[in-house]
């Protein structure tokens, strides 16, 4: 957890019963539109890994990109997108995952990665961490180092978090 933690925490909407009934949305848009409250969560993540030398951030379609993009920039590292299925015109390696509300696959370039890059894989939620567990199956196969995961929020009462610890991959969330 970061310092801002409760603060980022303040400023996420929880919608009920969407996209379907039970589930608890984690909206990121007034986080968003908050310019004071997104700098200090991409701080978070920044004061986190600028001395961990990472090679590239690996961020996860489609709301990973919003935060991966700018600690990317700041880091000075690569930025790659680990995407959703048919989205990339390269040669890909995919992993199909189950969702919280569905089922999906993630793919990646299979030139993405230098051999034992150091890699941050990013996204902003961790729910049954089957996306982030793909990604990191993705980046272990095409060669890559996960350095660590990181997340803005992570639902622990769910067990993604703990899944992905279980793999053998460290979790940073900005708040739960
Ligand atoms: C959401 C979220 C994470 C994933 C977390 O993405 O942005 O990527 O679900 O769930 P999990 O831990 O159970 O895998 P979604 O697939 O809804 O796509 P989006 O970012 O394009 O909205
Ligand atoms: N992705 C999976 N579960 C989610 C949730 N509860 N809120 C936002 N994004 C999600």
């Amino acid at each position: 957890m970061s310092i801002y933690g409760d603060y980022i925490k303040s400023v996420i909407r929880t919608v009920p019963d969407w996209p379907q009934s039970g589930i608890n949305f984690r909206d990121i848009t007034p986080l968003l539109q908050n310019s004071s409250a997104f700098r200090k969560l991409i701080d978070s993540f920044v004061h986190r890994y600028q001395d961990m030398e990472l090679d590239a951030i690996a961020a996860i379609d489609a709301r990973g990109f919003i935060i991966g993009a700018p600690v990317a920039y700041e880091l000075g590292c690569s930025f790659v997108p680990v995407r959703k299925k048919g989205k990339l015109p390269f040669r890909t390696i995919s992993e199909t995952y189950t969702l919280e509300y569905g089922k999906s696959e993630v793919e990646l370039h299979s030139d993405a990665f230098q051999q034992g890059d150091r890699i941050l894989i990013m996204d902003d939620l961790i729910a049954t961490g089957g996306t982030m567990l793909a990604a990191a199956r993705l980046i272990t196969r095409s060669g890559g180092q996960v350095v660590e995961t990181a997340t803005i929020i992570d639902l622990p009462e769910i067990g993604g978090s703990r899944k992905i610890r279980e793999a053998g991959f460290g979790v940073f969330a900005v708040c739960s």
